[in-house]
């Protein structure tokens, strides 16, 4: 047999992705993630991050952690479990509780760090996952990472969640334990899961509901307490899952829910227990954050202005946005060619959106994925729109 080559395999698997255009080329930010942004060292409208609420660069924030690196120094010095849970942690998880009306939340370094880490904890062998066709990565890891089986549901269809459910529960040995997982907002999409409907399937058959709101947090419910509070459904979701990473402005994930759900959840996510805590400048900012989210309800009320205003006016010029209801607005393009030729288009006129392509949507999916923020004013947003357009005839894609 010839001998091995132990890394060969890192390049012709690199290059096979650069052959069909699915490596990323990656764009440089110089400078905060604002409204204008300094891209590639170019001036350009920020479009595709998830800075919803426009906080990441907001002074309450950067007080808040340039503070706490004075009082509580650069790191935490540990894992939370062991000597790295500091009063900033457990005021920001009483707080995190109380925005969402919880009993209780446990803060997480980062969104994706609470769904591996709860998502094997809470089933095991004997058990079924029920999860969105169209759910998160992170969502899709955290199932892979458990020994439950595994069952899909057509996007959002309630009624093939009730018909997998009524099979499990049909079988001669029922599943020990069965939970329905979904995002709340789907960021390729920006549609919202139903999850009143979601829930009242899953109580029938007594299985535990999980969503995953990481595009919901700041953006839907009163005041951006997110997809529980909008649907007025306190209480009965199991586990709400938030991050600080997109609307709030800063990371870390979190989960709301019972005392019960946040002890079994502290004393078995092993990306809690065995990954060092959030720095405290971190966990400082992100209290501001939902501090500010209290008293500026302007941050909230321009999003969806924005947001509003900006479908409305790219439906009017006669582009596709889809099934959107939430500030992520995908322009339909079709084909991914197409779909990254609009998105050069757009950066040569100073706005910054990126294609979203195959693997990540179907291949007759391709987009370009919009990202309203609060930052933008009005007269942003018509020079984004005027850059659409042109760029959009010349496409002809409008
Ligand atoms: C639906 C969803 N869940 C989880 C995550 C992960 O969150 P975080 O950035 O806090 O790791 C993301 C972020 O991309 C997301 O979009």
């Amino acid at each position: 047999m010839a001998k091995r080559n132990a890394t060969e395999f890192l390049k012709t698997e690199y290059d096979a992705l650069v052959a069909q255009s699915l490596d990323w080329r990656i764009k440089k930010l110089e400078g905060p993630s604002e409204a204008h942004a300094v891209v590639d060292g170019k001036k350009v409208l920020m479009l595709c991050s998830n800075n919803y609420l426009n906080l990441s660069n907001h002074p309450r924030l950067k007080e808040a952690a340039i503070k706490a690196i004075q009082t509580h120094g650069a790191g935490s010095g540990s894992v939370r479990a062991i000597a790295g849970t500091m009063n900033l942690h457990l005021q920001l998880e009483k707080k995190i509780a109380s925005f969402k009306h919880a009993e209780a939340a446990l803060y997480y370094q980062t969104g994706f760090a609470a769904n591996a880490g709860l998502i094997p904890q809470l089933v095991g062998e004997g058990d079924v996952v029920i999860s969105d066709e169209l759910n998160h990565g992170s969502i899709i890891d955290g199932v892979r990472l458990s020994k439950a089986e595994r069952a899909i549901y057509k996007h959002c269809d309630v009624g093939d969640l009730e018909r997998v459910l009524k099979e499990l529960d049909a079988r001669p040995t029922p599943p020990r334990r069965i939970i329905v997982i979904t995002d709340g907002v789907f960021s390729m999409d920006g549609d919202i899961a139903p999850l009143k409907d979601i829930v009242n399937a899953a109580e029938v058959h007594g299985a535990m509901v999980y969503v995953d709101d990481a595009h919901g947090d700041g953006v839907l419910g009163e005041g951006g307490r997110g997809i529980v509070n909008h649907f007025h459904l306190e209480g009965k979701v199991h586990v709400e899952m938030g991050t600080f990473s997109k609307a709030f402005g800063v990371v870390g994930g979190s989960i709301a829910g019972s005392k019960d759900l946040v002890a079994f959840a502290l004393n078995k996510s092993r990306t809690w227990l065995l990954s060092g805590s959030a720095p405290p400048a971190t966990a400082a900012a992100c209290i501001a954050a939902l501090e500010v989210l209290e008293t500026e309800p302007q941050h909230f009320k321009k999003l969806w202005d924005n947001t509003n205003y900006f479908k409305k006016e790219l439906q009017a010029l006669g582009f596709d946005t889809g099934v959107s209801q939430t500030p992520i607005t995908p322009v339909m393009v079709g084909e991914s060619g197409k779909a990254k030729s609009l998105s050069e288009k757009l950066f040569e006129q100073g706005v910054f959106a990126l294609p979203i392509v195959f693997p990540m949507v179907a291949k007759d999916k391709a987009r370009i994925r919009t990202m309203v923020n609060a930052g933008l004013s009005r007269e942003d947003l018509n020079f984004a729109l005027n850059a659409f357009e042109k760029a959009g005839k010349e496409l002809s894609i409008i």
